[in-house]
This record gives structure tokens, C-alpha cells and sequence, in this order.
């Protein structure tokens, strides 16, 4: 039998967390062939609700979870972890400034990037998924010098995932005949949703569907504030369809996209398509062998690159503001 992966999961008791943790225990993180040792952290105050949720884990008696542990404590949380994700986080809070919420946010992944640094697995690799998330796993990231920079990361497959759903019902077409969705830039409202290189059952996204004023009014606002409209209609913020694309991200990482695919991930900068170096950007990317690789070549339009430069511009400014408080 294979040795358990350690996954270890910020946010444990929070409502991603309830989403997640089962779809992991039940291998859909890493494959049905392979056992899981799941490492929950919470604050001390919500440590009583994660060991609730840990024992439901054991009584769903999933054949491929190997253990729990459950902690406050972050060397505990994260030594010989080989999979972090990194859910919790500090949210905006009425009449929060950003610098606040940048600053608090800080306070958590700092030392979460420094235990990582110190504790981790040699093959570790996070994803942030807590927000502002690509700033928070930048801020990680640059308390982990040890740890190769391509292990962090952020998730855009949320949005990458709404994009295929919107551009699906608009064309009519199912989402598997849907390929080559990009999000470029922050995760936030200023990403940016791209077509022009995707295909519907192999013919381009943006001619099949012919309709600028579509993509500029409906589709690419609908994306970017799917967030809100879910929090409007639910009444809780979206939880189930985050943890689910949490679990596409590793996988896809882990396992590689399709041949003739690829998706889109929230990674460090190597200056491609005029993103400067260093910082944690949406990228339509390919994974092979455990490695995610931006897509080269790809011919960016003055539609796309007006919106991918003001999404960059964003995460510019938060690298910026995290930089003047003293966090990276
Ligand atoms: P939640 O509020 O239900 O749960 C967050 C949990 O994190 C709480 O249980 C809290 O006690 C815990 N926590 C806070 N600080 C912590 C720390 N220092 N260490 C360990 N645990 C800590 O929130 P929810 O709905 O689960 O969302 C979590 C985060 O995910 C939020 O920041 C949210 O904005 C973000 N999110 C990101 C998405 C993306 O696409 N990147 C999509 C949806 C949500």
C-alpha cells in the first residue's frame, strides 16, 4: 500500500472547508488510488467546530483516509505536508480599508508561509484559495524562500469554471465541448475572462459566438460578479462550487490537463504577455508531470489587452501596498 499524502487545510471549520474535506477524503484531490492524511487548522476559537467536521469525516469510514489531525498549532498543521490549501482568511468586514484587510491578511500568511518553509515536503505544493487570494499567496510565497517559487499558487478555477458554464448556455453547447478558457489577472472583479482562444466542438469561442457587445456587457461582468449574485440568491457566499474547483486545481496539477486543453491557474510571473516578474497572476496554463507551464504564443488583441493590463495593474497595487506595510 502507498504511503498517505499529508493534505493539510486552512479554514477547516469554515464553509469551503465542510465542502471540501469530503470530496479530499474521498480521493477526488489526488485519485482513487491514493491515501490521504488530512491535517485541519483552525484559530483556537473554531478548533471545537473542525473536530466536529473530523468527526463526521470518520463516520463517513472513507476506505482512502489514512488519518486526522486537528490543530491550532501551525508547525503541527503543516510539517511533512505535501498538499497545503490554504482556505482561511481574513474577510472584508464593513467599513474595512484595504490597506486593513491586506495587513490582517498578512498576519496569517506570513508565518503560514514560513512554516511551510521550515516543515514542508520537499514536493509541497499550495494553493491559496483564502482572498484577496493572489496577493495572500504572494505574501506566502516570499516567507518561503526554500520552497521553490512555482509551488504557489492561487485559484482562478472558480472563474475559469463559471466561464465555461456562461459561455456553455450562451452557445448551447456542453460544457466538455468547451476548451481553451482563459482568466488572466486578479482574482477579483477586474479578471479577465478570455474567448478568443477558446473553442466550442473545435471551432473558436469568439467567432461562433459573434456578439462583442456580449462578451463586453453580459459575459464578462456575469463572471466576474458571479460571486456577489451567488451571495444575493444563496445568502451565504459560494462555498461548494470554491471547494469544487479547489479540488479541480490539484487535480489538474497533480494529473496533468487534457491533451488539447489547458486551464487556468493564478502563478508566479516569469514577465510572459507583459506581467511583470514575481508576481501571482492568472495564466491560462498546461500541466504535465506535476508542472504547470504558462501557454506561450498566444496573440493577445487590443480588447483583451486593455483588460488584462488593468487587472495587472491591480495586483501591482496590492504588491505595492503589502510591500509598504512590510509583509513580502
Ligand atoms: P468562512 O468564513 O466560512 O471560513 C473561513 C474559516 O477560516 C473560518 O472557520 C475561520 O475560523 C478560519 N480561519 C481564519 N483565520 C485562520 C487562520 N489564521 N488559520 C486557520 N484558519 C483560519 O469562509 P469560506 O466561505 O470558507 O471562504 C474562505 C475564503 O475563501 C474566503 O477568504 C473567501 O473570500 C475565499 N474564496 C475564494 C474563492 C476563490 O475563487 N479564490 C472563491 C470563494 C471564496
Amino acid at each position: 500500500t502507498r504511503t498517505p499524502v499529508n493534505v493539510t487545510v486552512t479554514g477547516a471549520a469554515g464553509q469551503i472547508g465542510y465542502a471540501l474535506l469530503f470530496r479530499i477524503a474521498s480521493g477526488q484531490l489526488l485519485g482513487p488510488d491514493v491515501p490521504v492524511h488530512l491535517r485541519l487548522l483552525e484559530i483556537p476559537q473554531a478548533v471545537k467546530a473542525a473536530e466536529g467536521t473530523a468527526m463526521e469525516l470518520d463516520d463517513a469510514a472513507f476506505p482512502l483516509l489514512a488519518g486526522i489531525d486537528v490543530t491550532d498549532d501551525l508547525k503541527k498543521a503543516f510539517d511533512g505536508t505535501n498538499v497545503a490549501l490554504l482556505v482561511g482568511a481574513r474577510p472584508r468586514t464593513k467599513g474595512m480599508e484595504r490597506g486593513d484587510l491586506l495587513e490582517a491578511n498578512g498576519g496569517i500568511f506570513k508565518p503560514q508561509g514560513e512554516a511551510i518553509n521550515a516543515g514542508a515536503a520537499d514536493d509541497v505544493r499550495v494553493l491559496v484559495v483564502g482572498n484577496p487570494a493572489n496577493t495572500n499567496a504572494l505574501i506566502a510565497k516570499s516567507h518561503a524562500p526554500d520552497v521553490p517559487a512555482d509551488r504557489f499558487t492561487a485559484m482562478t478555477r472558480l472563474d475559469h469554471n463559471r466561464a465555461i458554464a456562461q459561455l456553455s448556455k450562451k452557445v448551447e453547447t456542453p460544457v466538455a465541448d468547451i476548451k481553451k478558457i482563459a482568466i488572466w489577472g486578479n482574482h477579483s472583479a477586474t479578471q479577465y475572462p478570455d474567448i478568443f482562444h477558446a473553442e466550442v466542438a473545435g471551432r473558436n469561442a469568439a467567432e461562433v459566438v459573434n456578439d462583442e457587445g456580449w462578451l463586453r456587457d453580459t459575459f464578462i461582468p456575469t463572471v466576474a460578479k458571479r460571486g456577489a449574485a451567488i451571495i444575493e440568491a444563496r445568502g451565504a457566499s459560494s462555498a461548494a462550487s470554491a471547494a469544487s474547483a479547489a479540488i479541480d486545481h490539484v487535480h489538474t496539477w497533480v494529473n496533468g490537463t487534457a491533451e488539447g486543453d489547458w486551464t487556468s491557474m493564478a502563478v508566479v510571473s516569469d514577465g510572459s504577455y507583459g506581467v511583470p516578474e514575481g508576481l501571482i497572476s492568472s495564466f491560462p496554463v498546461v500541466c504535465k508531470d506535476g508542472k504547470w507551464e504558462i501557454v506561450q504564443g498566444l496573440e493577445i488583441n487590443d480588447f483583451s489587452r486593455e483588460r488584462i493590463d488593468a487587472s495587472v495593474r491591480e495586483l501591482e497595487e496590492e504588491r505595492d501596498a503589502v510591500r509598504n506595510l512590510g509583509l513580502i
